[in-house]
């Protein structure tokens, strides 16, 4: 069987997923329309989801955000992007989503309730099983940082598992955050964090060792320094990579260069886990992310289980089911 087949088939879990960055066009433009949002001009929408970079890219990615309002919004939003998941051989999924980009239309438990009802339909019409990670952007500083980890633990839900930050990394490094960290995980959340998508390998340090996240997502410019590569390694730290994103957002633009970081990094034996980030926003969906990654990045069947078995260990799913699973 080619590799893509093998890719395609298997059964996938998806870690690094933003609800907003789902939004598939033409739902975009439907609720654009519905709450009179207006856009850009475009003859094919598609022409929107176009960017090299993650500041640009961000700017839709905000533009999107928007066109979400309603309760009634979020649970549309959340019920298309786990029915493309499992038509992409998802079974489990945690994503992120962005509470303050529609603070200003509706309250935070009403962007869970329907958000919630979207995974819950999802989980009982397809067999995807979900939990959510309200996710921080940095550009907005630590100390909003802290009240957003308090918000999130005073409406806590049972699917709300933990917290990660996302947004530009630049220019300060995941430190300015640890109060925001140790908070969350006083509290019992789990912790990620993008870190080295476009920052230095410096800001993977931090997030690891002074945020203490149990994974990073992205991560490449780990790459950059050696010796974090091996503190990483013998730690076991998980990365959520992105192949698709790597083309967009980074300098690695040749997922089948032997020096692209993802590359580099499951040849040092990093735990790398493979996902898709903003599938269409990237022109991507999970399934077709898997057979492109594993031809492009040249992955063999046994590089391509250890990703899938790297993603059940790095998953915030119970040991119980963890090891079902495996
Ligand atoms: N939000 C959605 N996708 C993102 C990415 N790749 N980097 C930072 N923030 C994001
Ligand atoms: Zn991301």
């Amino acid at each position: 069987m080619a590799i893509e087949d093998f890719a395609r088939a298997i059964p996938k879990i998806e870690l690094h997923l933003h609800l907003e960055g789902s939004v598939r066009p033409s739902t975009f433009v439907a609720l654009a329309q519905k709450n009179g949002l207006s856009l850009p001009a475009f003859d094919d929408v598609m022409e929107l989801y176009r960017y090299d970079n993650l500041i640009d890219f961000l700017k839709i990615y905000d533009l999107v955000c928007r066109a979400v309002r309603r309760p009634d919004d979020f649970h549309r939003i959340a019920y298309e992007a786990l029915s493309s998941a499992a038509a992409g051989g998802g079974r489990y999924v945690e994503f992120f989503f962005s509470p303050h980009a529609h603070a200003e239309f509706l309250s935070y438990p009403e962007m869970l309730d329907g958000i919630l009802a979207g995974m819950r339909d999802a989980e009982t019409d397809h067999g995807v099983v979900s939990r959510l990670i309200p996710a921080h952007a940095k550009p907005l500083g630590p100390e909003k940082g802290v009240a957003f980890v308090e918000m999130v633990a005073e409406h806590r839900r049972d699917a709300v598992i933990g917290i990660g930050t996302d947004y530009d990394e630049l220019p300060d490094g995941p430190a300015v955050f640890r109060a925001m960290y140790e908070r969350a995980r006083a509290l019992g959340l789990h912790v990620t964090t993008h870190a080295g998508e476009v920052g230095p390998a410096a800001f993977v340090r931090e997030a690891v060792e002074v945020l203490k996240v149990e994974r990073v997502d992205h991560g490449y410019h780990v790459v950059d320094d050696p010796a974090l590569v091996e503190e990483c390694r013998a730690a076991g730290v998980f990365f959520t990579c992105c192949p698709s994103t790597t083309l967009y957002t980074t300098e690695y633009t040749d997922l089948s260069a032997p020096d692209h970081a993802i590359r580099r990094m499951i040849d040092a034996g990093l735990k790398v886990t493979l996902n898709t980030d903003d599938p269409p926003m990237f022109g991507t969906d999970l399934g077709a992310e898997f057979a492109m990654a594993a031809k492009a990045l040249a992955l063999t069947p046994a590089e391509l289980k250890t990703c899938t078995i790297n993603a059940i260990d790095a998953s915030w799913l119970d040991e119980g089911t963890k090891r079902t699973w495996r």
